[in-house]
């Protein structure tokens, strides 16, 4: 199916690093795992992060943390986001982030100013950098001052609806030496709730002359068209709704690049990415954490296919990868032999969520 190529595919450059087309996946704690950036990275996302990791944990050299911030080479480009509030610990980790060898060194070393947990906020970190701008600017510089990887920032509004400081922040950010910054529309106030309030993404992309990456509530390729054209942002920044759906990066592209409308991804194909993933994950991450953590993700594969409620009750009952597989196999058989391996569910209505979402 075709319709008109609304924009040209504009590359974006972060300092020194080219990103081939305007749409990223998000830093996702819980969830944007190095299977999963993998996925996403094949399907046509131009950049991926890794999810949030402490800048203490990182300079103590602590072994969760490394093996949060390891990645494959074909996950390039990609940002490594760190969060904390004291810029010395912070510089120290960057530090840690740049001696590391080539093959391990991130393209960006992005700051968490989003989180608006209360175990982050509570230290300063995480959204409540936004109250203190003269802390982000020494935070930014510091960083900035001990590295040649271009820094970022992932913002939020402000904190609350009376102290919506977006386009405060950016301007600070870029004169400290940020290389670029994303911004989630949304206050630290309003969570997830509610509408994202992309005019003020477009405030603050009027503002400076860095990138500027929107984000919040981007769900179809249509509406990551829309946010570039209101907003007249440089990137696309999307979380919840690749989530199952690493193919809505490659949706994306082929809207915007050539005016086309791609099929969503069909049962079978969402079965066996869902298969590989678990793989994947078995190899990064080991059989224990890989069974645990690709519960939620099958859910979402399977989310909307004939009879998924059933199998992901029977896929949250399993205590092995081996026996994961297993029962996504017996279920693609099973629609295979009703016909229904070309399956594609209707995209949902309903709002993205909230989740337990920590960013
Ligand atoms: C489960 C979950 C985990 C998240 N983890 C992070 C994180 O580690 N760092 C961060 O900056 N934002 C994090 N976020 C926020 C997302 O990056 C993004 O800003 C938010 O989901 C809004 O975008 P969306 O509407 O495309 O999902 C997280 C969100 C969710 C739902």
């Amino acid at each position: 199916m075709k319709s008109t190529p609304s924009s040209a595919l504009k590359p974006m450059r972060i300092k020194d690093v080219a990103i081939d087309s305007p749409f990223v996946l998000a830093p996702l704690a819980g969830v944007s795992d190095s299977p999963f950036r993998q996925l996403a990275r094949e399907q046509g996302a131009a950049a991926v992060y890794t999810e949030m990791v402490s800048s203490e944990g990182l300079i103590r050299g602590n072994q969760a943390t490394m093996d949060y911030i390891a990645f494959e080479p074909h996950e390039r480009p990609i940002g490594i986001q760190l969060f904390g509030s004291d810029p010395a610990v912070m510089a120290d980790a960057t530090r840690v982030l740049s001696d590391l060898p080539a093959d391990k060194r991130p393209d960006i070393i992005d700051i968490n100013m989003g989180c608006p947990v209360r175990k982050v906020v509570t230290r300063n970190a995480g959204a409540a950098l936004l109250q203190n701008v003269s802390l982000i600017e020494q935070i930014v510089s510091r960083m900035s001052a001990v590295t040649d990887i271009p820094v970022t920032a992932k913002i939020r509004l402000g904190w609350d609806g009376e102290s919506r400081n977006v386009v405060e922040v950016s301007k600070a950010l870029e004169g400290a030496g940020a290389a670029a910054v994303a911004i989630h529309a949304r206050t630290r106030a309003e969570k997830f709730e509610g509408h994202a309030h992309w005019d003020m993404i477009g405030e603050a992309k009027r503002a400076v002359g860095i990138p500027v990456i929107g984000n919040g509530d981007v769900r179809t390729p249509e509406d990551a068209i829309r946010m570039l054209e209101t907003t007249g942002c440089d990137g696309v920044m999307l979380g919840r709704a690749a989530f199952g759906d690493p193919w809505v990066f490659k949706r994306m592209r082929a809207l915007l690049e050539r005016g086309e409308v791609l099929a969503l991804p069909t049962a079978s194909e969402r079965l066996e990415a869902g298969v590989r993933h678990l793989g994947m994950l078995v190899r990064s991450a080991g059989e224990h954490v890989a069974a645990k953590e690709m519960r939620k993700h099958v859910a979402w594969y399977i989310k909307g296919l004939p009879n998924s409620h059933r199998v992901r009750n029977q896929v949250n009952t399993t205590r092995s990868a081996a026996e994961m597989v297993d029962l996504l196999q017996a279920y693609l058989g099973e629609l295979e032999a009703n016909g229904l391996e070309a399956f594609t569910p209707e995209p949902s209505e309903a709002p993205l969520g909230g989740m337990r979402a920590s960013g």
